[in-house]
């Protein structure tokens, strides 16, 4: 018998079902493929309906999104890469300047140094590996996301997650950590500890930005990589 679940897919819906769950107060926004202006009272992205249980809805609806002031200012959307099948998560903040030119998340400076934190536990870039930011566009000049903004684009992560399921996010980053977790609690006091995201458990480390400017608390976020793979190996043995 099919479950609710099955049931929602089918219709192409699954995860829309479980945005309106999620997000009851859902942002003022319009992610659909028409520029439709905003305003306040614009029904919630839930209520529309965008399909984003498939890939390729995902990805249309990211690239033709215009739910916050960002899409007037990015290049593209930048939906995420990697393997979609990946056990493993990894989630910055945002876009930056070589990321919205070349629609990969990770590719500068920062990224480098990702993937040498990735090869360091034995992982690489596309190999069971998924890499996403909280917002899918850049913002401008490369400031802090909004809190609209965010909310803008949750429903874009929670649907790529739901695609994805992996088993282990790690959030990048204090702002990764924070809009994840719902909490301002200081990056300091969130690693070192696994918490949880819906049902899946969550490992907080440095943004590997942050890192190349603090060199000495890359030591913290090999601790934290190393808890990350003790945290998978737990998940494989039980
Ligand atoms: N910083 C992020 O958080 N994400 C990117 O994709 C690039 C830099």
């Amino acid at each position: 018998m099919l479950s609710r679940d099955d049931i929602f897919e089918e219709l192409g819906i699954g995860p829309v079902w479980r945005l309106r769950e999620a997000m009851p107060a859902a942002p003022q926004a319009d992610a659909g493929h028409r520029a439709a202006p905003q305003s306040a009272d614009s029904p919630p992205l839930a209520a529309r309906h965008v399909p984003l249980a498939r890939w390729d809805q995902l990805e249309d609806a990211v690239a033709h999104c215009t739910a916050c002031k960002l899409h007037g200012t990015r290049t593209q959307g930048v939906l995420g890469v990697g393997d979609r099948n990946a056990d493993w998560l990894f989630i910055g903040e945002a876009p930056g300047a070589d990321e919205d030119r070349l629609g990969e998340p990770f590719v500068g400076q920062a990224g480098r140094l990702l993937d040498a934190m990735l090869a360091a536990i034995g992982l690489a870039r596309g190999d069971n590996v998924y890499i996403a930011n909280v917002l899918k566009s850049r913002p401008p000049g490369n400031r802090n996301p909004e809190p609209d903004e965010v909310a803008a684009c949750r429903p874009y992560l929670l649907a790529q997650i739901e695609l994805i399921r992996p088993k282990l996010i790690v959030a990048l980053g204090r702002f990764a950590a924070q809009s994840l977790l719902q909490t301002d609690e200081a990056i300091g006091r969130l690693r070192g500890r696994v918490h949880r995201f819906q049902t899946l458990p969550l490992v907080v480390t440095y943004h590997p930005a942050y890192l190349l400017r603090n060199l000495p608390d890359k030591a913290r976020a090999w601790e934290d990589l190393c808890l990350a793979r003790r945290t998978m190996q737990n998940l494989a043995d039980s």
